[in-house]
C-alpha cells in the first residue's frame, strides 16, 4: 500500500496575521510542485488570514487545538464547528506542550478526536515519551497507552484517514533529533498497535509522522524510513527551509 506523504508545519505561538500573509506568499512557489500533502497549522488568530492567503494553492491549513464541545460557556476556546466553517482541514490534538502546560488528558484528547471526525476535520494526533521514560525502557508501553486512550471508540474508517505524529518530548525544540532508527522503531510500533486494535488494512492506511527537531538536513533520511510517512515540523516551519523539508 502506498501512503501519500505529508509534511505539516506547527507554527506554535508564532506569526501575526500580517506575518502570515508575507510568509505564505514566500512559501507558495517553494512547495507548488510538492508530491507530498502540505499543511500549515497556524495560531487561531491567523486561521482566516491563512485560508484566504492559500486559496487556490496546494497548501492546506490546520489548527493547533480545538474544544470538544459544540458551543457554550468556554471562554477563550474554539469549537469544531468554528474550525470547519472557516475551512480548516486538520487539527493537531494532544501535542505534548498542551499536555504539559494546559494539563490536557488522554480522555479529553479522545473526545476531541471523536468531535473532529464528526466535523470532517482530520486529527494529527500526537504522542511521545519523555527522556526519563525512554531511559527506563517504557517508551513502547507508554506510546501504546496514549494511542489506545486517544482512539477509544474511533471507527476504523476514521483511523484510516487520520494522521498520527510521533514526537519524542526530548527531541522537541532541543535540536536533538531521534535517529532515523529510533524514530522508525517507534513509528513501526504505532502501526503494529493500530493493526492489533483494528486490522492490517487500517494500519497500512494510517499515516504516521515523525516530529522533533526536523530540519532541511535530516528530513530526507527520516522520511525514507518505511513506517515514517512525513513530518510534523516546529521551528523549521517558520523559515523558507520548510519548502526544502516538504520536498525532501
Ligand atoms: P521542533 O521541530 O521545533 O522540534 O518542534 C516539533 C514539534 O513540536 C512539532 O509539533
Amino acid at each position: 500500500m502506498s501512503r501519500k506523504r505529508i509534511v505539516a508545519g506547527n507554527w506554535k505561538m508564532n506569526m501575526t496575521p500580517a506575518e502570515t500573509v508575507g510568509f505564505i506568499s514566500k512559501l507558495k512557489p517553494l512547495v507548488e510542485d510538492a508530491e507530498a500533502d502540505v499543511v500549515v497549522c497556524v495560531p487561531a488568530i491567523d486561521i482566516v488570514t491563512a485560508i484566504t492567503a492559500t486559496r487556490g494553492t496546494n497548501i492546506m491549513i490546520g489548527a493547533q487545538n480545538m474544544h470538544f464541545e459544540e458551543s457554550g460557556a468556554y471562554t477563550g476556546e474554539i469549537s469544531p464547528a468554528m474550525l470547519e466553517s472557516a475551512g480548516v482541514k486538520f487539527v493537531i490534538l494532544g501535542h505534548s506542550e498542551r499536555r504539559e502546560y494546559n494539563h490536557e488528558t488522554d480522555a479529553e484528547i479522545n473526545k476531541k478526536a471523536i468531535k473532529a471526525f464528526e466535523h470532517g476535520i482530520t486529527p494529527i494526533l500526537c504522542c511521545g515519551e519523555t527522556l526519563k521514560q525512554r531511559e527506563l525502557d517504557l517508551t513502547e508501553d507508554f506510546i501504546r497507552m496514549q494511542i489506545k486512550s486517544a482512539l477509544a471508540g474511533v471507527s476504523k474508517i476514521d483511523v484510516q484517514n487520520m494522521i498520527i505524529a510521533y514526537e519524542p518530548i526530548w527531541a522537541i525544540g532541543t535540536g536533538e533529533t531521534a535517529s532515523s532508527e529510533q524514530a522508525e522503531e517507534v513509528c513501526k510500533t504505532i502501526r503494529k498497535c493500530i493493526e492489533e486494535m483494528y486490522d492490517e488494512n487500517t494500519s497500512d492506511a494510517v499515516r504516521i509522522l515523525y516530529g522533533g527537531s526536523v530540519n532541511a538536513s535530516n528530513a530526507a533520511e527520516l522520511f525514507s524510513q518505511p513506517d515514517i510517512d512525513g513530518g510534523l515540523v516546529g521551528g523549521a516551519s517558520l523559515k523558507p527551509d520548510f519548502g526544502k523539508i516538504v520536498n525532501a
